[in-house]
């Protein structure tokens, strides 16, 4: 029996994903379809008349914007929002700004999926060609141990989970119902950790854009059911099949 309800959701499209680039932490903007993502996501949320209490999105703007589109969607643009650095997407390091396809072909798209979805395989570290982040406002509270120059998804896990167990677990058991926008792959570490996923498991796991992600949990907050998309089943497999797909290279 479910305690409780979480929803989750990746930002809409952005414009590194519309040009298939490594994103992390550089603050693209959402492109226009991810806006329209967004948008349909509120409405999916509307439509089942959700109702939250409480908001949690990264520092990054496509995230942010997204969640602004999803909480207008709804008429609840007055609920309490968090945005904490520790629900990032996942820093890229020296892949940051690289085009997926083209990386694909120099690299082969075996070693481009075990950068992109291994667990704990390390990357190259950021050199300081995109101006991505060391010099922003945003993180001058990090320490120089928390500030990243390139993560696994061990490492973002490593980080994303203190403020789960902190601050958003315990809000959940205190009943409030919480609404998450953030990233792939800050999204993946929450799924792993909730459904207590393997290693291995995780790499299989795409999670659409824009698609709002239904979590029934037990008072323990252990799911009492697969995670459900409130989207219509064909656009969710395209939507996963494409994530999956920004690692090959272009025929
Ligand atoms: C990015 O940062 O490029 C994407 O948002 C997530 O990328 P991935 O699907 O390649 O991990």
């Amino acid at each position: 029996m479910a305690a409780y309800k979480l929803v989750l959701i990746r930002h809409g499209e952005s414009n590194w994903n519309q040009e298939n680039r490594f994103c992390g932490w550089f603050d693209a903007d959402l492109s226009e379809t991810g806006e329209k993502e967004a948008r349909r996501g509120g409405e999916a949320l509307r439509d089942a008349n959700f109702e939250f209490d409480i908001c949690y999105t990264s520092v990054l703007k496509r995230a942010i914007r997204t969640l602004w589109l999803v909480l207008d969607g709804i008429d609840q643009m007055w609920v309490p929002v968090h945005r904490t650095w520790r629900l990032n997407e996942r820093h890229y390091g020296g892949l940051t700004g690289l085009n997926k396809a083209e990386t694909a072909a120099k690299h082969g798209e075996a070693q481009v999926k075990i950068w992109r979805r291994s667990f704990d395989i390390p990357l190259l570290s950021w050199y300081d060609e995109i101006n991505v982040h060391t010099a922003d406002r945003r993180y001058a509270d990090l320490t120089e141990d928390q500030l990243p120059s390139c993560e696994s998804l061990k490492d973002t896990i490593a980080r994303a989970l203190p403020f789960w167990n902190d601050e958003i677990a315990p809000q959940i058991k205190q009943g409030k119902r919480v609404l998450i926008a953030a990233h792939g792959n800050s999204l993946r570490g929450i799924v792993k950790h909730l459904e207590g996923m393997s290693d291995e498991a995780i790499m299989e796991l795409n999670l659409p854009t824009g698609i709002p992600i239904l979590y029934e949990l037990d008072k323990n907050l252990k799911p009492v059911k697969p995670m459900q998309f409130l989207g219509d089943e064909e656009t969710v497999r395209k939507a996963m099949e494409a994530v999956a797909a920004q690692g090959k290279a272009k025929k």
